[in-house]
């Protein structure tokens, strides 16, 4: 079995999707096989596609993120999954609570696998301007980039 990760935001419409697409991206060019999804810990985007700017800044990239769905993190992720990475401080808190005590998930804070970054969160961009989905767009790729190092593994 291919190893598993979940990316997790608040709405899963903006950071999760872009991190997301940016560790399949990752992995793509690596030639290394990994099964990569998204949700959010709240519910109000459910079944809605990533945010315009979102999927602006993907398509910059040259990545086509428009037929991917917002969906909720739920008891039965914390089975399928090898790793969950949260977006913020706030997400990681709610993937704890939500942990059911026999999960195997990994669960961790994106940037704490970026050397310099430890603690740091991936700042939620649906507040405010459009560059800082540029931002965003460049933590999750040296989030995803540090996360694919540590799977694969040295060598
Ligand atoms: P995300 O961004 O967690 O990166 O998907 C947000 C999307 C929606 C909301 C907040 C953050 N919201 O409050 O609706």
């Amino acid at each position: 079995m291919p190893q598993s990760v979940l990316f997790v935001c608040l709405g899963n419409i903006c950071r999760s999707p872009l991190a997301e697409a940016a560790l399949r991206a990752a992995a793509e060019a690596a030639g290394a096989r990994l099964l990569v999804d998204s949700a959010g810990t709240g519910d109000w985007h459910l079944g809605r596609a990533p945010d315009r700017r979102a999927q602006a800044v993907a398509a910059r990239a040259g990545i086509d993120i428009s037929n991917l769905r917002a969906r909720q993190v739920g008891p039965d992720d914390f089975h399928r999954f090898d790793h969950i990475v949260a977006m913020d401080h706030e997400n990681l808190a709610a993937l704890h609570r939500l942990a059911p005590p026999e999960g195997r998930a990994r669960l961790s804070l994106l940037l704490d696998h970026v050397p310099g970054r430890r603690g740091q969160a991936v700042a939620d961009p649906y507040f405010g301007e459009a560059a800082g989905f540029d931002a965003t767009w460049r933590d999750v790729t040296a989030g995803a980039q540090a996360l694919l190092r540590l799977i694969l593994g040295p060598g």
